[in-house]
């Protein structure tokens, strides 16, 4: 019996969305690639991220900053020397695992005791070692200690030292905020369960500069404006979103506080997104490192200081995998599969069908279609029974079914057939469009 993630990952395959890199020379661990429905779920996610950011807030503005920086930023910003997990091998069958993931104490663990999940050897576990997650790579032609550089393991970094060239430019009072949607890597030591941790994945992060004195309450603002957003925007079940305040031993090297927002995956408890408060550090070391003043100019009180920042970071893959698991459903009572995504993600919002490939209904099909796609995504589908086509269009989570039958050609009406409850309804031809929008704003 398939576990649910099985399940969704197989869905994910056969319905396009989301394929194991590299499939066919047996896979590249801890990478995936984003198929034809994957991609338009993805995009839809993270516009109505950068929509959320950027348009609803004035004084929130968008980056994108270079993947490789100069590899001082990555000592300043404490990477090189903190951004480690703790790993141990399995000597007998060479297995690794985070030494965390069998006790937060490890550091005083008796690794001679513990049994390798693996093989089930005991006393077989080399002593905890610090392993830097960060990949490694040679710019320029030749390989040496000079050329070093690193594929960049958050986005943060590349909005603090472009900070003060974005606020001048687009003249930003404090409170501001930068926005960044972009690719982060980690050389993960175990990756698992599906595209929750991978070795290249998306990051959404917004950095937010306040006044010293208040961090606090930017802190808490932000709480509540990401945590709707989870579920009036995502229209997530709301039961299934906690937050988790950071322990002392849990916090990140630059964190002063922390919380995750957290989802009930079929595999548990699990973060989304952290928003931190990361105080001055990172502007402090960058501008001890780089040598360059990075105080803002505050002309009202008219003095100078760093700014803390409050990062909201949220991770695109690993909310796809929130909206898959909270969207798919087994109705099991009409046996079919259903991904009951909000028609505001749906990768397509409805699937055109003819009734019969005669009599004219493919054509009067195609009119619709090319009246509706550079509105919305839709698909045309003729091939098979009607039943087979809605059921293929319910694991795709696509909201409706537009079906043109031989009334049609007499009256200009359709019928819809609406994915989560089946039932039907006849409307006029115009209707089609203010349908698919009404849904994509209200429901
Ligand atoms: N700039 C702060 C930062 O990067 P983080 O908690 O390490 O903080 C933020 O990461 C978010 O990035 C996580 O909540 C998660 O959604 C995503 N993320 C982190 N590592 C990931 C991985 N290996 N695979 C997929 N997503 C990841």
């Amino acid at each position: 019996m398939k576990n649910t993630i099985e399940k969704i990952v197989s869905l994910c395959k056969r319905r396009g969305f989301i394929f194991q890199s590299s499939d066919i020379y047996g896979g590249f661990s801890a990478v995936y690639d984003y198929g034809p429905l994957g991609v338009e779920l993805k995009n839809n996610i993270s516009q109505l991220w950068w929509k959320d950011m950027t348009l609803l807030h004035e004084n929130i503005v968008g980056l994108d900053s270079g993947i490789l920086m100069h590899p001082k930023i990555w000592e300043a910003s404490g990477h090189i020397g903190a951004f480690n997990d703790p790993l141990v091998d399995c000597k007998q069958c060479k297995s690794r695992y985070r030494a965390d993931e069998f006790s937060e104490e490890y550091q005083s663990v008796d690794w001679t005791t513990i049994q390798c999940p693996n093989c089930g050897a005991q006393d077989c576990f080399t002593k905890p070692r610090q392993f830097n997650l960060m990949f490694k790579t040679n710019v320029g032609p030749v390989e040496d200690s000079g050329t070093e550089a690193y594929l960049r393991p958050e986005t943060a970094q590349g909005i603090y030292v472009n900070y003060l060239l974005a606020q001048g430019a687009m003249r930003l009072k404090i409170p501001f905020g930068i926005a960044q949607i972009g690719k982060a890597f980690r050389n993960e030591i175990i990756a698992r369960n599906f595209i929750f941790r991978t070795r290249e994945f998306e990051q959404m992060e917004m950095q937010y500069f306040v006044k010293p004195e208040a961090d606090n309450e930017a802190l808490r603002d932000w709480k509540y404006s990401r945590f709707q957003f989870y579920t009036k925007c995502l229209n997530l079940n709301e039961s299934k979103l906690r937050f988790h305040k950071h322990k002392d031993g849990e916090l990140a090297h630059y964190a002063k506080e922390a919380w995750d927002i957290e989802y009930e995956f079929p595999f548990g408890w699990s973060e989304i997104e952290g928003i931190h408060n990361r105080t001055d550090y990172d502007l402090a070391r960058h501008q001890e490192f780089s040598g360059k003043n990075l105080s803002y100019f505050d002309q009202i009180n008219n003095n100078r200081f760093l700014p803390y920042i409050i990062e909201t970071s949220a991770g695109l893959n690993r909310m796809l995998l929130t909206v898959l698991s909270d969207s798919y459903w087994e109705d099991e009572k009409n046996n079919r599969i259903v991904m009951k995504l909000h028609p505001r993600l749906a990768p397509i919002k409805a699937v055109i069908c003819p009734l019969t490939k005669k009599d004219g209904l493919p054509e009067k099909a195609r009119e619709i279609m090319n009246m509706l796609k550079s509105n919305f995504k839709l698909v045309y589908d003729q091939q098979g029974s009607i039943g087979k086509r809605y059921y293929r269009q319910d694991e795709a989570g696509t909201p409706f079914g537009i079906t043109v039958d031989h009334q049609s050609i007499k009256d200009d009406t359709v019928t819809v057939r609406y994915r989560d409850n089946q039932e039907q309804d006849r409307i006029s031809i115009n209707q089609v469009k203010p349908l698919i929008e009404d849904s994509i704003e209200n429901i």
